[in-house]
């Protein structure tokens, strides 16, 4: 048996490592180094719902899309609605493993009949990724989470294939947010995005943008909380991501509960062929340690299964500062 075989969304991998949605995963000879390397799955590149409703005609009519007009025009010109339902059937016909077709979004609005369009195409499952900055001072925060429960029932009404909510970092309670997603038939998370952030020039006066790519230390943010909502909302998978750079670091996150690691920035900056070595990584460490399978070792370490679950929660520099003098 292959001893990296793994479940994800309910579809089966043959390893836990996920090339995730970026412009990588809009190229098909890419996903296919990707393959041969040990992805256990890819991630399309994303669809843009602003992309979607202004071929469907509904944009002009509607206030809610913050980047609409000559910008989106300009996008739809290189990458239609047909070329992604394309890019789906093209990548199904090359790869065996699962292929996940992804939208970034604002609103639970109409785009999501669009979603069966995916569905059909061949898509093995969906990966949502909505993100909004609330900035309503009127508007309580719980108004804001029922977007993303709206968001859940109305594409469930549209699909059937499994579905991923992909999410930022801000949220209050994320174990009530994921348990309520889970009620809504939601069958994993992806644990962290990272967004492209601004960051100012002094000397210029001017916005520029922040680092694109993470580092591997921006790993412990999505850890604290996958070692944390997987001991809680057990039936929801859960993906992680962000700052994950080698296979150590893919060994440390299903220690944590991760059921896979997704993969970005490091395969910008080394390549597809960087997924070989961290898939050889993982079997090292395996063998190290007398682990045949997956299941022997994942969520080891997570809240629930440490002696002292508080160092997850423990957030504050005490101990940092009572040893530094
Ligand atoms: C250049 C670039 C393009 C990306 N494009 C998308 C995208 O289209 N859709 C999406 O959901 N995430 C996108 N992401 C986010 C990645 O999928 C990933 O979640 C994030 O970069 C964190 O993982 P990493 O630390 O391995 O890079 C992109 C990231 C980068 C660096």
């Amino acid at each position: 048996m292959n001893p990296l075989e793994t479940t994800y969304l309910g579809l089966k991998l043959p390893t836990p490592i996920v090339a995730a949605s970026s412009g990588l995963t809009g190229q098909p000879d890419k996903i296919r180094i990707m393959e041969e390397q040990g992805a256990g799955a890819v991630v399309l590149k994303s669809l843009f719902e602003e992309q979607i409703m202004y071929e469907a005609g509904k944009l002009a009519a509607s206030h809610d899309y913050p980047e609409a007009g000559d910008y989106i025009r300009y996008y739809t010109k290189n990458n239609s609605i047909d070329q992604y339902l394309g890019l789906i059937e093209k990548v199904k016909k090359e790869v065996k493993i699962p292929v996940i077709a992804s939208v970034n979004c604002v609103s639970a609005g109409e785009w999501t009949a669009f979603a069966r369009r995916m569905e059909e195409a061949g898509a093995d499952a969906i990966e949502v990724n909505m993100y909004f900055l609330p900035l309503d001072p009127d508007v309580r925060c719980h108004t804001w989470e029922e977007t993303y429960f709206s968001l859940a029932e109305k594409i469930r009404e549209h699909i059937s294939v499994p579905v991923a909510f992909k999410l930022g970092q801000g949220f209050t309670n994320l174990v009530y947010l994921l348990d309520q997603l889970y009620k809504r038939k939601v069958n994993g998370v992806v644990l962290f995005n990272r967004f492209y952030e601004p960051d100012i020039d002094p000397e210029k006066m001017h916005f520029t943008a922040a680092s694109v790519f993470s580092t591997p230390s921006d790993i412990s943010h999505s850890l604290r909380w996958v070692g944390i909502v997987t001991s809680m909302v057990e039936k929801m998978d859960v993906a992680a991501s962000t700052g994950i750079h080698d296979g150590m670091a893919v060994v440390k996150q299903l220690l944590a509960g991760a059921q896979v690691a997704q993969v970005c920035s490091v395969l910008y900056q080394k390549g597809p062929r960087h997924l070989g070595v961290m898939k050889r990584q993982v079997e090292q460490w395996m063998k190290d340690h007398s682990y045949r399978s997956l299941d022997e070792f994942r969520g080891k370490m997570n809240y629930k299964n440490l002696p002292d679950p508080a160092v997850y929660e423990r957030s504050q520099f005490m101990k940092y500062f009572s040893g530094h003098h």
